[in-house]
């Protein structure tokens, strides 16, 4: 696992940014051979998105030859409500990329068949040749997507029931009313993720630093569902100071050192 420490918000963004913008740079997608890429909803992401935009209005990357699929999508939540994550996807990031809106998947969480939207989502999935790189937020308590404690890691996609924590998280979005937050969502599975060929994961602040800890330090664990990044070959994490103070001095220590050594904070952040 390649765990990237920096100082805050913004450089975690921009570390972020600049290596899916890499990705796709050297994956010089075509019509015929296009880059997919899993995307994520939440705070995390978003000055990735900002900074990932930026770089396309300047001409340095294109988005004309990326598929992407999103992670989740609340269940019963009109799309057109401000807190769907299909609004979220388009105010945040994809009107402000030159993305074909046909090359855009996003669960639905109003479709008639609900079983049948995810069982078709993980089809779509496999004939865009599976995912090239998902990137994804943690939940204060590990998930990732919408995968609670408790999900299975090989688990597809599927419906999920919110836990009380992850619902009273989200409140912050809902007029801060409790009734207002679903009480279910459309979710990759833990195995979903997994099957990418590599996956990005984003880690800020201070109410993060346990699920951190769980992530590197636990074992895999289906309680901290994150931690099945363990048992990828391309596993990054890339996080900020305030994330890291759960964690062991060594295991901080060895991160720094092996960033340093190998250039890698340096290299991203200051690449475009
Ligand atoms: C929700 C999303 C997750 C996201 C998490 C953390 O539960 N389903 O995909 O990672 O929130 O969100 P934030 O980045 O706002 O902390």
């Amino acid at each position: 696992m390649r765990v990237v420490i920096t100082p805050d918000y913004e450089s975690v963004s921009k570390w972020a940014a600049h290596f899916v913008a890499n990705k796709i740079l050297e994956a010089n997608p075509t019509p015929e051979h296009k880059f997919v890429l899993g995307c994520p909803t939440g705070s995390s992401p978003i000055g990735m998105y900002r900074e990932l935009a930026r770089l396309n209005k300047a001409g340095i990357i294109s988005f004309k030859n990326v598929i992407t699929f999103n992670m989740d999508e609340y269940v019963g939540l009109p799309e057109s409500h401000p807190e769907s994550y299909h609004s979220f996807m388009w105010t945040n990031f994809f009107n402000d990329i030159d993305i074909d809106p046909k090359n855009v998947h996003i669960l639905n969480g109003n479709a008639p068949d609900l079983l049948e939207e995810c069982r078709n989502y993980e089809k779509m999935i496999e004939e865009a040749g599976g995912i090239d790189l998902f990137i994804g937020g943690i939940g204060p308590d590990g998930h990732i997507a919408f995968n609670e404690p408790g999900s299975s890691l090989s688990s597809k996609t599927r419906i999920k029931t919110l836990t009380t924590n992850t619902i009273q998280a989200n409140c912050r979005f809902f007029d801060n009313d409790i009734n207002k937050v679903p009480k279910q969502a459309l979710t990759v599975g833990v195995g979903t993720v997994m099957s990418a060929r590599e996956v990005l994961i984003l880690c800020n602040g201070h109410q993060k630093a346990h699920a951190l800890k769980h992530a590197i330090e636990g074992g895999v664990n289906h309680m901290w569902t994150v931690s099945a990044l363990q048992m990828h070959e391309h596993g990054n994490i890339v996080c900020d100071e305030d994330a890291c103070v759960d964690l062991q001095v060594s295991t901080y220590h060895y991160f720094k050192d092996k960033q340093r050594i190998e250039g890698l904070l340096e290299h991203y952040i200051d690449m475009f």
